[in-house]
């Protein structure tokens, strides 16, 4: 197994009587693009805080990159675009970029190359010159997402990175997390779209009351339920008892289903008993399941 960007072993943060973060146990390895889900108030944004050292855990320990959490050396290898940023908008972008190059401790001729290197990667060379106060909401995530990347980071931590964004905004931030992946590094992506998350993530944990419920690579959680997407009019209540009987009925609305198959092989079972109790099927695919399938399925099974 490779090297292990961030391990946490039974991280735990309460506040008053109530935990906020359980007890978490993460592996993270490293060079690898690892998506944190959770619905909202599960811990993530705790959870966060406490591996970048914002907040001092209750119990338990971790690590990044190799070191105990807080260690301050640590610290300048990691990039942070938190979820609520706050600018100070009388800056230009480029004053901006400066300002936190220097609290990067980054010399003037670093600065000059990176932060045309990261206006560029993001996209906004063209308004370097401009104050952000003139910035769209997009272009403020934008300049935050080049903040974060400023000093070239081994590990980066973003906390919903496209929330703001348009979709030519969110595709290129997924070219940039391609980007970052390229060069080896580390990506912690905490997102709710998770038709993003699905597209560029090597691997998820998905978190419920401060623990994890289910956690692996994206292929080997996506692929171990097959869902059949069924369209059919006239069907009869006797011929759904039928189905239901048989398979697994994952969603229906109208006359849409999904059935949850253990065995692709049973598509022309269902196709038939269908046909043979006079129902009209006008569509039928065979998929994975989705992220977002896993997810509702995964939150709810546990009584969120
Ligand atoms: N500073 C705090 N003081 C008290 N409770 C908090 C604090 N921060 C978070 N919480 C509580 O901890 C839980 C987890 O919050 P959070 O980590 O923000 O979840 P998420 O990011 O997954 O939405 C929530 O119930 C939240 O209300
Ligand atoms: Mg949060």
């Amino acid at each position: 197994m490779a090297d292990l960007a961030i391990t946490t072993h039974q991280l735990r943060k309460v506040y008053g009587d109530t935990p906020a973060v359980a007890s978490l146990d993460l592996a993270v390895p490293q060079g690898e693009i690892f998506g944190f889900l959770g619905p909202n108030g599960a811990g993530k944004s705790t959870c966060v805080k406490m591996l970048l050292g914002l907040v001092f855990p209750t119990g338990g320990n971790g690590t990044l990159l190799g070191a105990p959490l807080g260690d301050r050396h640590v610290k300048a290898r990691i990039g942070f675009l938190p979820e609520l940023f706050r600018f100070h908008e009388w800056f230009t972008a480029r004053e901006f970029l400066n300002f936190h190059g220097k609290l990067y401790g980054m010399s003037a001729r670093q600065r000059k190359e990176r932060i045309s290197a990261v206006l560029a990667l993001v996209n906004l060379e063209h308004t370097a010159g401009q104050q952000l106060r003139t910035f769209s909401k997009g272009m403020l995530q934008r300049i935050g997402i080049a903040q974060a990347l400023l000093h070239d980071p081994e590990l980066i931590f973003l906390d919903e990175p496209t929330s703001a964004l348009d979709p030519i905004g969110r595709r290129l931030v997924r070219d940039i997390i391609r980007k970052l992946k390229a060069e080896q590094k580390t990506v912690f992506l905490n997102s709710h779209l998770l038709s993003e998350v699905e597209a560029v993530c090597d691997r998820v944990a998905i978190i419920q009351r401060g623990e994890v419920v289910r956690d692996g690579t994206l292929d080997e959680l996506l692929a171990a339920r097959r869902l059949l997407d069924i369209h059919v009019e006239s069907m009869s209540a006797a011929v759904l008892e039928r189905v239901k009987s048989q398979w697994t009925v994952a969603t229906s609305e109208g006359n849409q289903f999904t059935l949850a198959l253990d065995d692709p092989a049973d598509v022309p079972r269902v196709v038939e008993l269908l046909v043979t109790g006079g129902a009209d099927v006008h569509h039928v695919a065979l998929r994975h399941e989705s992220l977002e399938d896993l997810f509702v399925r995964t939150v709810d099974d546990t009584g969120s």
